[in-house]
């Protein structure tokens, strides 16, 4: 059932800092086009990516993690955290969680530190969680990362994930605040339907079908993902839950200066925009230059918008995301005054409009 949670608290997580890192390696389409049969026209046309950044050999999500974690909190003009939060698919291991050595990396040692697993939906189910901790009084500030190097889990000849997927970490740091101030995150919805567990999946390594050397084969260890279910589910789930939250909040869709989808396919989020009646110029997209980044991929649009300043203090960010699960959510940002976001681009690099 949709729309059954949701509550205006009294304390709500105020968005002090935003930012974004990507690692340096490039594949473009046509870096594809020469390991596998596929085109840069095919690719553009049906996902609308150009390119992706991919982790190097040896580098891991926590690698990217730390990063984007360290200019959030430069960001916020902090450099402490009691709580950290990475939402992944792709851990550094399965035992422990990756949030507590992006937090000792960072200097939080004293920290709460936990993974959220929801899958490319994990980034508001982040904003979620650190919205239940700081409303319960458990955290004051909270760290939260979307971090996921897909590249480490895609099958790297799998022509039809290997063009969407692509690397990096986005980051966000919360406070305790008013949930009528500049910054405050609210009206979430989040849903889930498990019966659907097996159109995106990575069959073994886990607790159902362990690995062994001897009896799972290489490809259970891969990523897989059924595509043209997911996408009609993606379009029907995004929409449905970005009205939801909409309805909470008393809202018309005209009243959204800016749609921050997850940057699951441009097709895709096109769709969903028409779909709620949403101008095409408010829909966010930096798909064409990252990919589907997985968890990371909503602060990296965010992180990408900031940085071009395309989103402005008093605007209202409505962002919905979508996965694996299945699952889904969306919530609302009332955009604050952040400090200027550095480019999520290795260095820092200034993005071209
Ligand atoms: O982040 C989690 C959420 N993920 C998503 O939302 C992704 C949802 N799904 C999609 O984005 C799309 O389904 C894909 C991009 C994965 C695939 O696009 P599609 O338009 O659904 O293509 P398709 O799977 O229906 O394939 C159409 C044709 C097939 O050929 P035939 O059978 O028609 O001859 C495929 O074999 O395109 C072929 N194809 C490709 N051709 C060139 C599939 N992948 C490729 C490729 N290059 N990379």
């Amino acid at each position: 059932m949709y729309g059954r949670r949701t509550g205006t608290p009294a304390v709500a997580p105020v968005l002090t800092g935003l930012a974004g890192w990507l690692p340096s390696a490039v594949v473009t389409n046509d870096d594809l086009a020469a390991r596998f049969a596929t085109t840069d026209a095919w690719i553009r046309s049906r996902t609308g990516i150009a390119r992706r950044h991919v982790a190097k050999p040896g580098e891991a999500t926590s690698d990217l993690a730390v990063e984007a974690g360290r200019r959030a909190l430069v960001s916020a003009g902090t450099g402490s955290a009691d709580t950290v939060i990475v939402a992944t698919t792709t851990p550094d291991r399965s035992c422990p969680a990756t949030a507590p050595v992006v937090a000792g990396r960072l200097g939080l040692v004293e920290a709460a530190a936990f993974d959220v697993g929801a899958v490319c939906t994990g980034f508001v189910y982040g904003l979620a969680t650190a919205a239940g901790l700081i409303a319960a009084g458990v955290a004051e500030r909270v760290l939260l990362i979307g971090a996921d190097t897909y590249s480490t889990i895609v099958d790297p000849q799998d022509r039809a994930n290997a063009v969407i997927f692509g690397d990096g970490a986005g980051a966000v740091v919360l406070r305790a605040g008013d949930p009528g101030e500049p910054g405050a995150v609210g009206h979430f919805d989040l849903g889930s339907d498990g019966t659907q567990e097996e159109l995106i999946m990575v069959a073994a390594g886990g607790s159902r079908q362990p690995f062994t050397a001897t009896d799972t084969s290489r490809q259970d260890l891969h990523f897989s993902m059924r595509g043209k279910e997911v996408y009609r589910e993606a379009v029907t789930h995004l929409t449905a839950s970005a009205r939801n939250t909409l309805r909470h909040a008393g809202l018309k869709a005209d009243e959204i200066d800016h749609f921050v989808p997850h940057q699951a396919n441009l097709r895709i989020l096109r769709s969903v925009s028409d779909e709620l009646g949403l101008p095409p110029e408010r829909l966010r997209s930096n798909i064409e230059s990252v990919g589907n980044t997985g968890a990371a991929s909503i602060p990296l649009a965010l992180a990408d918008a900031a940085a071009r300043r395309i989103v402005q203090p008093g605007e209202r960010v409505l962002l919905s995301a979508f996965g694996g699960g299945l699952t889904w959510g969306s919530c609302l940002v009332d955009w604050p005054e952040l400090a200027p976001t550095p480019h999520p681009y290795e260095g820092g690099e200034e993005p071209t409009p």
